[in-house]
């Protein structure tokens, strides 16, 4: 009988490393082609660190935070290292703590002080090992004011997620009364700058728009914005918001040019219109990509 030869240890220390080589040319990031082509297909699974993470404790004081991983990817595939990046509506700071772990340079505002107190509370506990976490800057106010006060061509990103009309004020399934069991925040706040608070659908897209098309002016030409909004209902009628927001967003100079859905594959399904009618569960999100076509 031959004896077999036992199979090589495969030890990641010894397997040689691919180099990394980014195309020279490359204006946006530093990913190499391989690591580009995955960010580039239009449907991503949503990923959370999952509800009794240690981690999750402080997001799920917010009614409706993103996933900081799914930020991180954004903000790897359009900023550079150091790059500046913008979240006007930064909640309880998930894009600061995504900017501090890939070593950027964020800017949040925050209308309600008690999420700008968590957002710091979070950066501290969360990333404090993070080299990039004194790079982070959450600013309290209306973004409508605060926007204005960037100077030109000053950011290389814009990412937010912004209140979706006054939505939080009508979900009336059994999540929200979860929330209001664990005494957990069911709407931002009650302050009237608030965008949240504003009940005319027209009026809020409006004032939406204002500032987000008011960050043309310090994102540079050419740079991306991405929105992560998602579709919604108000009584049995279908609201296309993604795309409401971005026909408001063209005048602005704001181009999409790309539409990325966020499987939200975690979502309990709950039987709305049985057995009289249809009526969707939304489980996903849109990530609106634009472009700052400004010269
Ligand atoms: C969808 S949440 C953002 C959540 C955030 N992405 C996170 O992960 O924590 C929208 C946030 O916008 C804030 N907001 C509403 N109106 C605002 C305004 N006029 N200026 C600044 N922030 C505002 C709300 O307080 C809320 O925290």
């Amino acid at each position: 009988m031959v004896a077999r030869k036992p199979k090589a240890k495969v030890d990641d220390a010894t397997v040689p490393s691919e180099p990394k080589v980014v195309h020279p040319k490359n204006p946006l990031n530093e990913l190499t082609s391989t690591e580009w082509l995955p960010e580039t297909v239009s449907v991503w699974n949503q990923r959370g660190l999952g509800a009794n993470h240690p981690d999750a404790a402080i997001e799920r004081e917010h009614p409706a935070p993103f996933s900081y991983t799914d930020v991180s990817r954004l903000i790897r595939f359009f900023t550079k290292r150091e790059g500046v990046v913008l979240d006007p509506f930064v909640g309880v700071g998930s894009t600061l703590k995504a900017c501090a772990v890939e070593g950027r340079r964020g800017i949040g505002f925050e209308l309600n002080p008690k999420y700008v107190a968590l957002t710091k509370k979070r950066l501290k506990k969360e990333a404090s090992n993070a080299e990039a976490v004194d790079w982070q800057e959450v600013r309290k106010g209306d973004a409508r004011k605060l926007v204005q006060a960037l100077d030109e061509n000053t950011l290389d990103f814009v990412i937010t997620s912004p209140p979706y009309w006054n939505i939080l004020h009508k979900e009336d399934h059994k999540a929200k009364q979860e929330r209001i069991d664990n005494q957990l925040d069911t709407r931002y706040s009650n302050d009237k700058a608030d965008l949240g608070n504003i009940d005319d659908y027209e009026a809020f897209l409006e004032a939406l728009g204002g500032i987000l098309g008011a960050c043309v002016k310090p994102l540079r030409p050419k740079k991306y914005m991405a929105v992560i909004v998602s579709d919604f209902r108000d009584k049995s009628n279908y609201i296309m918001f993604h795309a409401d927001l971005a026909r408001v967003l063209r005048p602005y100079g704001l181009e999409m040019r790309g539409l990325t859905v966020l499987y939200q594959r975690h979502k309990r399904i709950f039987p709305y219109g049985y057995p009289y009618a249809f009526v969707p569960n939304i489980h996903n999100q849109f990530i609106l990509l634009l472009q700052n076509t400004k010269k």
